[in-house]
């Protein structure tokens, strides 16, 4: 939103004074005693130099004040008297979309209602005392009943029902909410007599209930649980995400547990950075959720999980979503509630604190005990393990594992190595069925040996911060010019997008360049004010970002002397960044092919094969080295 006032919008929640041609402050995201809070005006957007965190006025109402987007651009249109136009939809859309979200509000007001009742009916109906007192059995406060809206469900199995038809609610919606019986004519209650836990999303409504039963019963589940309806699909929310969303982020942290009662009497004991996934497997959904708020999840598991093992199988869909995973494994016969409520919150916090381990290297110490008795079994572990290593986005990241791993599952690091570039190889293609280059292979050894340390680089190849230098390229320098030989100068945005034609982005970054790109297409080339106050949070996110990053960052001085070039004016320092990241960003798409056409060469099929692979090879070897030249960079020296 242009209109807003950065300033005006960062003031009313937190004390700017002046200094120098920006404004400064007590950070509101973390805790300071001198302020590193930055707010420029004329960009419109702040930085906290101490923790890193940055926005426009958007994002700072949805991070300090938990706002959801609409909320926040609500929130603005209301301080600067601006109407929100709504963007066009056909009227059979709109009809669609209105009845959509009219049944959607149906249901959550129903669920509102449901709340409310089981709440009311555990807290003031006599006949609800039963719950009561199961709650505080289990050691939680009235202020935790009313934390998390818990209630109770009448036995009768028609109150309900009866009370809410009563209250002028449809029995249709009641029934898609689920909180009535879906059979045909029938107006029972879905729960009877059950404590009731609801289940709110991001912005504290109600989507689903859990009923969970009070004494045990072979014949009756435990727990009954809403299902799926238009509002709950339940792989894409996680219980409490509500009420810890806050707490996960100032602690950069995000416990995982099992179940409602886990979260619960975890947030009671003062622990709140914790979610469940409801007892059943993690989702990549539900990992973007946590991804949100957090990049540290930490697992914990019951002392007498039974298959450790078999819970520690979903867990490399997080590793892939580039989080740092840790593991907990809870004292024998425990879970989080009934440890948290023995030893207290502060030997709770020590006890993960010491006891937590990052992921990999916890397979891999269990393995390496349990290989020790099974020697036939360590290459299925080992092959587990280093399944789990290829899967983590991060290439410094993985080789640390990997010298781990070797380490103690005493194996020679260089075949790791190998193995994880395989499956990472094997994955890549799969992605991307369609093939770059032609098929051709290998033609001397001699040469493979020197390229091998290539090999690994570019195989285990992280495009990211060349992209990123791109993509900031594009979005600070888009709309300057580049001198060109010979001729008239040409924007930065041309003159990049000329160089890189026919390069498709991979990492995070692809999103904005691929946006940039469409926009430039369509004859538009934007200034960096544009991005960092674009209505796409994704983007205007990822421009604050990048600009205030580099702010910060220093281009290297001296390049241009030593290389002999010289330099006209300091302000050529933007075009030696442009021209350096999209060199080094051709170098490494040249090394990826060199070591694609090296994997077709050892699988060459015919002559003609090899001699096209070879062909190509030489072709690409020639302008790597044009590369190396232009950019000086050594590629490939390791250690
Ligand atoms: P206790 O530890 O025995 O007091 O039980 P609890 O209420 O803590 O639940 P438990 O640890 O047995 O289960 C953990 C989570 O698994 C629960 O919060 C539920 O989300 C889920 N769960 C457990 N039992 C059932 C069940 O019968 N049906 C369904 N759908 N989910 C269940
Ligand atoms: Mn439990």
């Amino acid at each position: 939103m242009e209109e807003a006032r950065i300033d005006e919008v960062v003031g009313e929640f937190v004390t700017l004074k002046k200094r120098g041609s920006s404004l400064i402050g007590n950070c509101p995201f973390h805790n300071e005693k001198t302020p590193s809070f930055n707010v420029s005006v004329s960009r419109g957007i702040y930085k906290c130099f101490g923790c890193g965190k940055a926005g426009n006025s958007v994002t700072f109402l949805m991070e300090s004040q938990q706002m959801t987007y609409v909320e926040a651009l609500k929130y603005l249109a209301k301080k600067y008297n601006i109407e929100i136009v709504e963007e066009y939809r056909s009227e059979e859309q709109k009809k669609e979309e209105d009845e959509k979200q009219s049944l959607t509000e149906s249901i959550l007001i129903a669920n509102a209602y449901g709340q409310r009742f089981f709440t009311d009916y555990l807290l003031h109906n006599e006949k609800g005392a039963v719950g009561l007192s199961y709650f505080k059995e289990r050691g939680f406060s009235t202020q935790t009943i009313e934390k998390f809206q818990l209630g109770f469900a009448p036995e009768s199995g028609t109150e309900f029902t009866e009370t809410a038809l009563k209250a002028g609610y449809q029995l249709d919606i009641l029934k898609k909410a689920g909180l009535t019986s879906p059979k045909e004519g029938s107006k029972y209650d879905f729960f009877r007599n059950r404590v009731m836990f609801p289940v709110h999303n991001l912005v504290g409504k109600v989507i689903a209930f859990g009923g969970r039963i009070m004494v045990k019963d072979e014949k009756s589940p435990k727990y009954v649980n809403t299902g799926e309806s238009e509002v709950y699909v339940k792989s894409k929310i996680l219980y409490g995400i509500y009420q810890a969303k806050g707490d996960i982020r100032k602690q950069d942290e995000c416990l995982l547990v099992e179940g409602y009662t886990d979260v619960i009497s975890l947030v009671q004991a003062g622990i709140d950075n914790v979610v469940a996934s409801s007892g059943t497997a993690l989702t990549t959904d539900q990992i973007r959720l946590i991804k949100r708020f957090t990049h540290n999840v930490t697992i914990l598991y019951d002392g007498d999980a039974a298959g450790i093992k078999a819970a520690l199988r979903g867990t490399d869909m997080v590793l892939e979503e580039g989080l740092n995973v840790r593991i907990v494994i809870l004292p024998d016969q425990e879970d989080p509630d009934s440890y948290v409520r023995r030893v207290g919150a502060t030997a709770f916090t020590e006890f993960i604190k010491e006891n937590k381990k990052d992921l990999i290297l916890f397979k891999t110490d269990l393995y390496a005990t349990e290989a020790k008795s099974d020697p036939v079994k360590k290459a299925d572990m080992i092959r587990d393990i280093v399944q789990s290593i290829s899967r983590i986005p991060d290439m410094i990241q993985r080789s640390v594992y990997i010298q781990q791993c070797a380490h103690s599952m005493q194996m020679s690091e260089q075949i790791l190595v190998a193995e994880v570039n395989k499956m990472r190889n094997t994955r890549a293609k799969e992605k991307t069925k369609e093939d770059v280059a032609p098929h051709v292979e290998i033609e001397d050894l001699a040469a493979s040996a020197q390229v091998h340390q290539e090999q690994l680089l570019a195989s285990t190849h992280n495009p990211e911060p060349i992209e990123r230098d791109i993509v900031r390229a594009l979005i600070e320098y888009g709309t300057w010019e580049v001198p060109v030989d010979g001729g008239e100068p040409e924007t930065a945005t041309q003159f990049i997008f000329d160089t890189l034609e026919g390069i498709l982005f991979e990492s995070k970054y692809k999103y904005a360049y691929d946006y940039i790109r469409s926009e430039f297409d369509a004859g538009r080339i934007h200034p960096e004010t544009f991005y960092t106050q674009h209505s796409d949070v994704e983007i205007s996110r990822l421009a604050i970002d990048l600009v205030t990053a580099s702010a910060q960052d220093q281009l290297s001085p001296g390049w241009w002397e030593k290389y002999e070039v010289i330099v006209p004016d300091k302000k050529a320092l933007y075009i030696q960044d442009i021209i350096s990241s999209t060199m080094r960003m051709k170098q490494m798409k040249n090394l990826e092919m060199l070591y694609q056409i090296e994997e077709r060469m050892r699988t060459a099929e015919s002559a003609e094969q090899m001699d096209q692979l070879i062909q190509h090879y030489k072709l690409l070897t020639e302008q790597k080295k044009e590369f190396a030249k232009a950019t000086g960079i050594v590629v490939y020296k390791r250690k």
